[in-house]
């Protein structure tokens, strides 16, 4: 019933932009298709957290390749929300095969029973015998962290998420289906109300004492010493409301609404895959391995803490952390973006040489209307290389992350997303090219 009426509300806007051929489309062929879909509804109230995940959500079906993704949280009436009301810690898109059939399960058993929770071994994901098969990105982090397609946070209504022309993210190739699955989509959103909340800040950054929770979502005691984070302020749990503060009348239905960009998939688009890279990878170079072996030992711990500094004013007070990481691919940078919570000043992605690659700024709002709230990381800069950073099999790169110090913070994020194609388009000088060109 809810699923029903979820899609009568979609708004099913599909333009088509006609791409000018001088960035690498020739003719009409490859139309950038647009459409404009909305999650099932988020039920909020003050001091709320939803964090759940959507299965077999709407999407742009067939042998597509993506061009860009684009979310925010809006209200019953399609108004944007401001992050100072519902602030978005995450959204996340994963794709993944369903066997044919499997779809009438619910979607909490779905979830765990297959291989969503961090308890389950990857095996499972991998396996031909399951309900369910994640389609992964290119890498890096092992295990169930971090391998899904697109997601942002709070950034997400200034930060392009375009993928350059004749660039595209392919999906569903049909001759990658295994027989008797089908391809679909699972989006997690995270969000937190922060209307009337004692602590904002504490809220937004999950400090488990706000949360009053024991145990975390897999139902395992929290461990003495962890203040805050994603372990803290996970879906149904509850921020510390100011005492007087009605919720009653307060709860309000919430959609995620994303537009995805794509083209219709065909030998004029080149592919590009998606890498993360976490400045909390434990991953680390030994003698003389390989780095097929090593690519087993990341481990990717997402958040971490960052201690208030020393000194008494605050005054040019950074943490930085920086994580060097050997890469398992040879390619072409040709988009990179970073990923901060707030007090995030800037991340930084370069050679062992020195040589700079990306540095991707935060960017603060300084007012109160949604895509420029004060306080808040409104949206990151991101990297189109001039000239696409070439990147060698065995590479190692260098990320730096960096925060304000001048207070603690709990649950922040260092991550960087790439796009790397394996090849870059032929240079165009053909007969045949100019003429496609005329046409
Ligand atoms: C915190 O949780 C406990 C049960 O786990 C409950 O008894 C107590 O009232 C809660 N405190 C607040 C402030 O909600
Ligand atoms: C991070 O901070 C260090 C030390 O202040 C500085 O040298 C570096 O340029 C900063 N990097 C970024 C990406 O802001």
């Amino acid at each position: 019933m809810a699923r029903c009426h979820m899609r009568s509300l979609i708004l099913f806007l599909v333009f088509a932009l006609f791409a000018s051929p001088s960035q690498g489309f020739s003719g009409t062929k490859n139309k950038i298709k647009s459409a404009v879909f909305f999650s099932p509804k988020l039920v909020m109230s003050p001091g709320s957290v939803s964090d759940p995940r959507l299965f077999d959500i709407d999407f742009p079906r067939g042998h597509i390749g993506i061009k860009g993704f684009d979310a925010e949280v809006v209200d019953e009436v399609g108004k944007p929300v401001p992050l100072h009301e519902t602030y978005l810690h995450h959204w996340l898109v994963q794709p993944y095969y369903a066997r044919k059939g499997s779809s009438k399960l619910p979607q909490q058993e779905m979830f765990r029973n297959h291989g969503f929770s961090r308890q389950d071994p990857e095996t499972n994901l991998d396996s031909r015998s399951s309900d369910i098969i994640i389609v992964k990105n290119g890498g890096l982090c092992r295990g169930v962290t971090l391998r899904h397609y697109f997601g942002l946070g709070s950034e997400t209504r200034k930060t392009s998420t375009y993928v350059p022309d004749p660039y595209a993210v392919e999906i569903d190739n049909p001759e990658e289906i295994p027989d008797g699955y089908e391809f679909k989509w699972l989006l997690n959103i995270h969000a937190i109300d922060t209307r009337g909340v004692e602590d904002r800040k504490g809220c937004i950054e999950c400090l488990c004492d706000l949360y009053n929770v024991t145990v975390d979502e897999y139902g395992r005691t929290i461990k003495p010493g962890y203040k805050g984070g994603l372990h803290c302020c996970y879906d149904k749990t509850q921020c510390r409301v100011k005492s007087g503060f009605g919720n009653g009348e307060k709860q309000r239905n919430l959609y995620l609404k994303y537009t995805v960009k794509w083209v219709d998939w065909d030998n004029t688009v080149m592919p590009a895959k998606i890498y993360f890279l976490d400045v909390t990878d434990s991953w680390k170079k030994s003698e003389g391995s390989s780095i097929g072996g090593d690519s087993l030992k990341h481990n990717c711990h997402v958040e971490y803490v960052v201690e208030p500094c020393k000194k008494t004013n605050g005054d040019g007070c950074i943490d930085v952390k920086k994580k060097s990481l050997m890469m398992p691919f040879s390619g072409y940078i040709i988009y990179a973006v970073a990923h901060q919570h707030a007090g995030g000043v800037g991340a930084a992605l370069y050679r062992e040489s020195g040589e700079g690659i990306c540095t991707s700024m935060a960017k603060y709002g300084d007012g109160v209307e949604p895509g420029n709230e004060a306080g808040y990381i409104v949206g990151m800069t991101s990297c189109y290389p001039a000239d696409p950073v070439k990147v060698s099999y065995g590479e190692t790169l260098t990320m730096e992350f960096n925060y304000s110090s001048a207070v603690g913070h709990t649950g922040v994020m260092g991550l960087f997303c790439l796009l790397v194609a394996q090849q870059l388009p032929e240079p165009k000088s053909s007969l045949l090219d100019l003429f496609q060109e005329e046409a």
